[in-house]
């Protein structure tokens, strides 16, 4: 049933997706995060900023995560990838990755397989574009590394079938295509062997090796900066960052991110720091290129406005925890929990008053006790104080942390 009182009425971009609740139902399960907790060791105390995440986010769907920052949704995406940087832990729960269906515990795997998979199954677009390039390397080069480092096997068959087309012709570039052929097969049918280190430590060999294999990275790269609808892909590839605005060098970093094809890509507030129309531009690209990549999309922000625009279902984070979940169109007409009530109407619109949650988002080396909402939520009642809701399914597909609407208790042990 609609709710008036929280319904903002005039967020058009939510339309309803019928397809987006039937396929929720049918869809797998790619990855699975399960009573996740991330602390941060740090002088003035222990970061208590994940606490106890349970998420699916289904094979295909864009699912967006909302919440103001420092709520937790940045950590929650880097311990989806077992990346959390020092002096941050991840101190329980787990991340369950199906591969092609395979359950993969990605809390347990090692470092070395962990490397081989993000990247190439699961990608990232950092927020800040100028962070995540390099400066003093050519743009292209920068995406061509991210081909050269996950699709090195492919990028060498390529080579040598180019080669052997070229290695027909007569003359001196025949003869040069015979060269590069016979190292390219070397590398290929043993690619960590003795004699092909020591054939890369000839000046002249290791170019005959790089020169066939950089030439394929560069042919997909500047096709990929196509599709990322970056003009003239070719001049661009030997651009340095600082040559760039900022909205292209976000679409370099999405050429990075895409270069391997991934099935999961985590988009970290990928437009928060564009002007408006290019952020409509990115947001506009991102859709089309889910469309053509067919990748799951995590797609992380703290406007609902941009939220509304990309998701197919929503995950809503207050200070380490899911609060709720739904997809996209209940959750704007029929948002349960008081913080996504909220956080509708803290949306700007005309003709209506903007009304602001009261107070901030809590430090999280001393959070509140039991829901951490409480100390702003206008309907607090006494066992919130002393109990954390747990994440239950209220209604299909539809997913709340809040003593409103039941009253099971999560579990809250395992602490440190
Ligand atoms: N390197 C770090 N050291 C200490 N605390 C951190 C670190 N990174 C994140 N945090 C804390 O973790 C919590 C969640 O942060 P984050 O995931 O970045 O929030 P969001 O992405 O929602 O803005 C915050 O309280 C933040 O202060
Ligand atoms: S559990 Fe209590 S404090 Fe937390 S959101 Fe619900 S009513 Fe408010
Ligand atoms: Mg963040």
């Amino acid at each position: 049933m609609p709710n008036p009182d929280s319904d903002p009425g005039a967020l058009e971009a939510v339309e309803e997706r019928p397809e987006v609740k039937a396929s929720a139902q049918e869809r797998n399960v790619l990855m699975e995060v399960r009573d996740l907790k991330v602390r941060f060791y740090t002088y003035e105390g222990v970061v208590k900023a994940i606490d106890g995440v349970d998420l699916d986010i289904l094979d295909g769907e864009t699912l967006g995560i909302v919440g103001e920052t420092g709520s937790g949704k940045s950590v929650t995406t880097y311990a989806m990838m077992n990346l959390i940087p020092p002096p941050g832990k991840i101190v329980a729960g787990r991340v369950v990755y199906y591969m092609d269906g395979k359950p993969l515990v990605l809390t347990e795997m090692d470092e070395e397989d962990l490397r081989k998979l993000r990247g190439a199954e699961i990608s990232r677009i950092f927020q800040e574009p100028k962070a995540a390039l390099n400066p003093v390397f050519k743009v292209g080069d920068q995406v061509a590394e991210a081909i050269l480092i996950h699709r090195m096997d492919e990028m060498i068959g390529r080579a040598i079938a180019t080669l052997e087309e070229e290695s027909k012709a007569g003359g001196l570039r025949g003869a040069l295509a015979r060269a590069k052929l016979a190292v390219m097969r070397m590398a290929k049918e043993n690619p960590s062997g003795l004699a092909l280190k020591l054939l890369l430590r000839v000046p002249i060999l290791r170019r005959l090796y790089w020169s066939p294999v950089s030439a394929e990275a560069r042919r997909d790269v500047v096709r990929l900066l196509g599709l990322m609808g970056i003009p003239d892909p070719d001049r661009v590839y030997d651009m340095y960052p600082h040559e760039l605005s900022g909205g292209m060098q976000q679409r370099i970093v999405i050429a990075t991110a895409l270069s391997c094809n991934p099935r999961m890509l985590i988009a970290d507030e990928p437009t928060t720091n564009l002007d408006v129309t290019v952020e409509a531009q990115i947001i506009e690209l991102m859709k089309e290129l889910k469309k053509q990549f067919g990748s799951t999309l995590v797609y992380i922000t703290h406007d609902m406005g941009v939220i509304a625009e990309v998701s197919d279902r929503v995950a809503v984070m207050y200070a380490g925890n899911i609060c709720e979940v739904a997809d996209v169109f209940t959750l704007f007409k029929e948002p349960l929990h008081p913080y996504t009530k909220g956080l509708l109407e803290a949306i700007p619109m005309p003709g209506r008053e903007l009304k602001a949650i009261p107070g901030t988002v809590p430090n999280l080396i001393n959070p509140p006790t039991g829901c951490r909402f409480h100390p702003r939520c206008a309907h607090a009642m006494p066992k919130c104080k002393e109990h954390k809701p747990r994440l239950i399914e209220v209604r299909p597909g539809h997913k709340v942390a809040c003593f409103l609407y039941h009253d099971q208790v999560a579990d809250e042990g395992g602490e440190e």
